[in-house]
């Protein structure tokens, strides 16, 4: 059977829309020849600069990995993966082998593919229905190494929202955090489609009467100044609401916290996020203070830090593991989930030729 050009960017340009931690797109794709596409980390300065370490950049490009196969698979094309090739150095990912069929293998998760994103809005209380829950136990069927926790306990969701938000309040409570987050920002329309990286200010979902205060609080000595009168944990107790406004929280565990694990975890997250979309459901990770938590091992990073604030982000750490009945596995992904109105704008990504390179004459090939 042919392989086409035209395939590898159909392919490619699915695998651009995964989602990715402060939407930092941290990878970069080669296009050796026809049948081999290799992902490589490309560790950007939200991440060499920031309070986190690499693992939320794990998951999201074992997300792009996950969504590069389906729409392989829609073309026709078994994929075979081979994640972490040491001969090809540090950076490479997986080398995605894709061999030609003659029979297409439309996935269900594919229509989601580009129309997936996150929702910040509050969603509806309603509970999952026992039809959803089972699909989103199934979608995990592939990645045996990574296990679903959902909760609708509502007294283990407000301890569980309680944890998630003392992330909120050290962006507005910590310097380091508030610049990184601040850092991730674009205000307009059109500083968005120039970055094509972090946030389009909408996609965060304030409420509309803020934008001009939260413009203003990316100056950190005003925001300190406001911190006297308590303003980061009033922030954190209006997020800890719309957290609230859900239909369950849940989490993916998984035993191990290596690259390979947060890659592996990151394939399971675009499953299962694909196919809550694709079961009517919205959904929002909420994993700063995880990572946060993972980051307190790297000495450069625990030192942003003041004894009180890493006692605390152990603690809120601990206090999931505890909810989600974790035992001795990683969390590498918490969220909350539920249906309602679909969010109303999007992020923007970087284009193909910035993050996708073509072996010397492949594009000659067509
Ligand atoms: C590993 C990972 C962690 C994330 N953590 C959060 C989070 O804590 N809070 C949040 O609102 N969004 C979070 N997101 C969603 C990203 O911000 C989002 O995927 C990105 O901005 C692209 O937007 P989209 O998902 O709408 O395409 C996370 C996504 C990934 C892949």
């Amino acid at each position: 059977m042919e392989r086409s050009v035209d395939d590898i960017q159909y392919i490619l340009t699915a695998a651009l829309q995964a989602p990715s931690g402060d939407n930092n797109q941290p990878w970069q794709w080669v296009v050796r020849d026809l049948a081999t596409l290799e992902l490589y980390y490309e560790p950007g300065p939200q991440t060499t600069d920031s309070v986190f370490t690499s693992a939320s950049d794990y998951v999201s490009l074992g997300a792009a990995c996950e969504s590069a196969c389906i729409a392989a698979r829609a073309r026709g094309y078994e994929t075979r993966l081979e994640p972490f090739p040491r001969e090809k150095g540090e950076r490479c990912v997986a080398v995605l082998r894709l061999t030609k069929h003659s029979q297409e293998s439309i996935d269900p998760l594919l229509r989601c593919l580009l129309t997936r994103a996150t929702n910040r809005n509050p969603f509806k209380r309603t509970s999952l229905t026992t039809a959803q829950r089972a699909a989103l136990r199934s979608s995990l069927d592939q990645t045996p190494t990574v296990t679903l926790r959902l909760c609708d306990d509502r007294a283990l969701m407000r301890k569980i929202a309680k944890a998630v938000s003392v992330y909120d309040e050290l962006i507005f409570g910590n310097y380091a955090v508030h610049q990184g987050f601040f850092s991730t920002i674009n205000w307009t329309k059109q500083q968005d489609r120039l970055r094509r990286k972090g946030f389009y200010y909408p996609t965060l979902a304030a409420p509309p009467h803020v934008e001009l205060a939260f413009r203003l609080l990316r100056y950190w000595s005003l925001q300190r100044l406001l911190n006297v009168f308590g303003m980061q944990k009033g922030i954190a107790a209006r997020n800890r609401r719309v957290y609230m406004s859900s239909g369950a929280f849940g989490a993916l565990l998984m035993l191990g916290s290596t690259p390979h694990d947060y890659f592996e975890a990151g394939r399971a997250v675009e499953r299962f996020w694909l196919t809550a979309q694709l079961n009517g459901l919205n959904l929002q990770p909420m994993t700063g203070i995880l990572y946060l938590g993972a980051s307190l091992q790297a000495p450069d990073k625990a030192r942003l830090f003041t004894p009180a604030e890493r006692a605390r982000i152990l603690e809120a750490n601990r206090s999931l593991a505890d909810a989600f009945a974790t035992d001795s596995a990683t969390l590498p992904f918490v969220f909350r989930i539920g249906t309602g109105p679909g969010p109303r704008f999007r992020t923007s990504r970087r284009p193909p030729d910035e993050v996708v390179i073509w072996a010397q004459g492949m594009l000659d090939v067509r």
